[in-house]
């Protein structure tokens, strides 16, 4: 059954969004784009009497040792709030994510009450994909909605077990990008330019042989530029990598003549962009420096390949946009591809999306998905755990 035939009416609906938004240091929403791709399926849900009970991690909240830490920086409770600001309803929160607490909180909702649970990944299971955890998500309630398409390249409790323990159905947004995304993989138009960068370097790593093998250009930049220039011995001043990202660049090709990476960078000691920045090679970076952007040479190098471009698939930002100094990679490598004749523009991924809306470039885009490493996946045609899930392969 689908989404807009099933009787939401009196029933209580998990679900699963990705609120997991970039935040600033002190923990502020810096974009949320990812709430408001939310917003219209949860007015349906209201007008249709269900019992909203929505689900989502934020962060890596397994990777901050220290739990009272964890809690403070990666609650989704400012999430909450920002949901109802955005909403003009009321949206509960629950501090707990299973157990009796949500239980008895869930006990007193009424049909077209909205409750938020607290961050998925403070549970082990959730990422463990464990079926003990699904079933406790599962207890709170009659069907499972997949609506975070951008967290379907994960196997994890929420998106896959727990398919599994209830009647679940595609959320109309999922289904919409499931949609677009198939009828572009299938002839894109071309030259095809691919553009990856942004932080999350294992799961980029992974789709370069794939996208290698499809494009006609592979342009990088950010963390996982950096990564393959430190693998491959061209920055000599960078610490040495974790053995399995070596691992990973070593299967990469770096003659083959379709694959771009930066000539020439920003270096400086000091990321808040206040200190001494230098425009040099990746092989000039002195020990006590750190890449922040791509340099001017780099741009022209990307602007005049986007140009000839047909389609453009872009995620992941080209250096820390967030910081004047760092940002002109990014913003003039977006500039390029939303002035561009190309006639497929594609972007994704919450930092892509945060820095396109920063530079008032999206309305620019042909389409922006809510995935980064989501859409890579399914461009270079992997099939997402989440999505088989649900059995829309
Ligand atoms: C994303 O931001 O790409 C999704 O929310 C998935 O997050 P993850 O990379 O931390 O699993």
């Amino acid at each position: 059954m689908s989404f807009q035939d099933f009787n939401f009416f009196g029933k209580k609906v998990l679900l699963r969004c990705d609120f997991n938004v970039p935040l600033d240091s002190q923990g502020k929403i810096l974009d949320d784009f990812r709430l408001q791709r939310a917003l219209s399926t949860i007015f349906f849900l209201r007008k249709a009497g269900a019992i909203i009970i929505l689900i989502s991690h934020l962060g890596e909240p397994q990777s901050i040792k220290n739990k009272r830490k964890r809690k403070k920086q990666l609650t989704l409770k400012p999430i909450g709030q920002r949901l109802s600001e955005l909403l003009h309803e009321k949206v509960l929160f629950s501090k707990k994510n299973k157990g009796r607490f949500v239980r008895q909180m869930v006990k007193k909702m009424k049909p077209g009450e909205i409750l938020l649970l607290e961050n998925l990944r403070f549970d082990k299971g959730e990422e463990q994909n464990s079926l003990k955890f699904a079933k406790q998500l599962a207890s709170l309630g009659d069907v499972f909605v997949n609506e975070a398409f951008s967290v379907c390249h994960r196997a994890h409790a929420s998106i896959v077990a727990l398919a599994k323990e209830l009647p679940c159905l595609a959320g109309p947004e999922l289904t919409k990008e499931f949609n677009f995304l198939s009828q572009i993989l299938q002839n894109p138009p071309r030259p095809l330019v691919v553009l990856i960068g942004g932080n999350k370097t294992e799961s980029k790593l992974k789709v370069i042989k794939e996208f290698l093998a499809m494009a006609d250009y592979l342009l990088l930049a950010g963390e996982t530029a950096n990564t393959i220039l430190s693998a491959k011995g061209l920055w000599p001043s960078h610490p040495l990598l974790p053995v399995e990202e070596i691992e990973m660049v070593k299967e990469i090709n770096l003659t083959d003549q379709k694959i771009y990476l930066p000539l020439d960078v920003l270096a400086s000691c000091d990321q808040s962009g206040q200190g001494i920045i230098r425009q040099t090679g990746p092989a000039s970076v002195r020990r006590d420096e750190d890449i922040f952007d791509i340099g001017p040479e780099t741009v022209n190098v990307y602007k005049e390949i986007i140009a000839q471009a047909q389609t453009v698939f872009w995620a992941g930002p080209l250096g820390l946009f967030e910081v004047e100094p760092f940002s002109h990679g990014t913003r003039d490598v977006a500039l390029a591809i939303a002035k561009s004749r190309a006639s497929l523009k594609l972007a994704g991924g919450g930092e892509t999306v945060a820095a396109l809306r920063k530079f008032n470039l999206t309305d620019n885009f042909s389409f922006i998905s809510t995935g980064g490493g989501a859409m890579l996946d399914f461009l270079a045609g992997e099939k997402l755990p989440g999505l088989e899930a649900l059995g829309l392969y």
